[in-house]
């Protein structure tokens, strides 16, 4: 049997659509988390409804990866903007993927206070040792998106007209930033174009296995550039996402 392709989306709003145009749909629940088996043009796809966040699209990658043994994974939903260039609806795709909650404080004495642009980026991956005490683990760990779904990617481009697609980092935790002074450090220390709350985790588990990946994140929002939250850019992402899955098909 063919290995399936895998789409993630955290919410209902970032799920559905995609899942509404498969054929043969079957429901599987696992836990919290839904997937909806189907097929596209004779291949089977499997749109993953994870919830929020981190720890949810954790299980629910190690859950589909299991179950499953997909031939690749895509996570896809809303992001906030980094980049002042970049305004809603625009789309970007994960050439790198970074985890901006994996911090490291330098040491202070009490009532020396808080000093989070002094914070170091810390690598969970770098050793098995001692993440506090090692000094390579001192840099952020970078998942690089897999260069075929990227190329299937570049190849759809211009079938997107609502912004434009472009090829960015993505940066997750589960952090909401409104301090535009804190996106900005994240911009210049992280190389963030956007933040959302699941891709580094679904690029982590994804490599654990092996497992080719892509972070595909259009913004609904934007607090550099005063762009406004809009919701209907979920469903946009997921038209996006279903054209880049049918030239990735048509490529293997
Ligand atoms: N910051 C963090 N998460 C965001 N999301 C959309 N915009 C942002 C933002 N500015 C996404 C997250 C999460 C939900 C809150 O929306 O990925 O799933």
């Amino acid at each position: 049997a063919k290995r399936p392709i895998i789409i993630q989306g955290p919410m209902p709003i970032e799920a559905e659509n995609f899942a509404k145009r498969l054929k043969n749909v079957k429901e599987e629940k696992s836990g919290n988390f839904v997937f909806y088996k189907g097929t596209l043009n004779n291949y089977p796809v499997i749109v993953a409804k994870t919830g929020k966040g981190m720890e949810n699209t954790a299980a629910a990658t190690a859950i589909a990866i299991e179950k499953y043994k997909p031939a690749a994974i895509i996570n896809q939903g809303t992001s906030g903007g980094h980049d002042p260039s970049l305004n809603v609806f625009d789309i970007v795709l994960g050439k790198r993927t970074v985890n901006l909650g994996s911090l490291k404080t330098p040491h202070k004495e009490s009532n020396e206070g808080i000093h989070p642009t002094s914070w170091i980026p810390m690598d969970l991956m770098a050793s098995e040792g001692s993440a506090g005490e090692d000094p390579n683990a001192e840099k952020a760990r970078y998942f690089e998106g897999d260069a075929k779904l990227l190329k299937a990617a570049h190849a759809v481009k211009d079938k997107y007209s609502k912004g434009k697609v472009v090829e960015g980092t993505i940066g997750s935790a589960d952090v909401w930033n409104n301090e535009v002074d804190r996106i900005k450090w994240f911009h210049e220390n992280f190389g963030t174009s956007v933040e959302e709350m699941e891709g580094a985790s679904a690029a982590q588990i994804s490599k654990a296995y092996d497992v080719p990946f892509l972070g595909i994140r259009v913004l609904s929002n934007n607090k550099i550039n005063g762009g406004q939250y809009d919701p209907t850019t979920a469903a946009a992402n997921q038209d996006f996402v279903f054209e880049v899955v049918k030239k990735y098909i048509s490529m293997k």
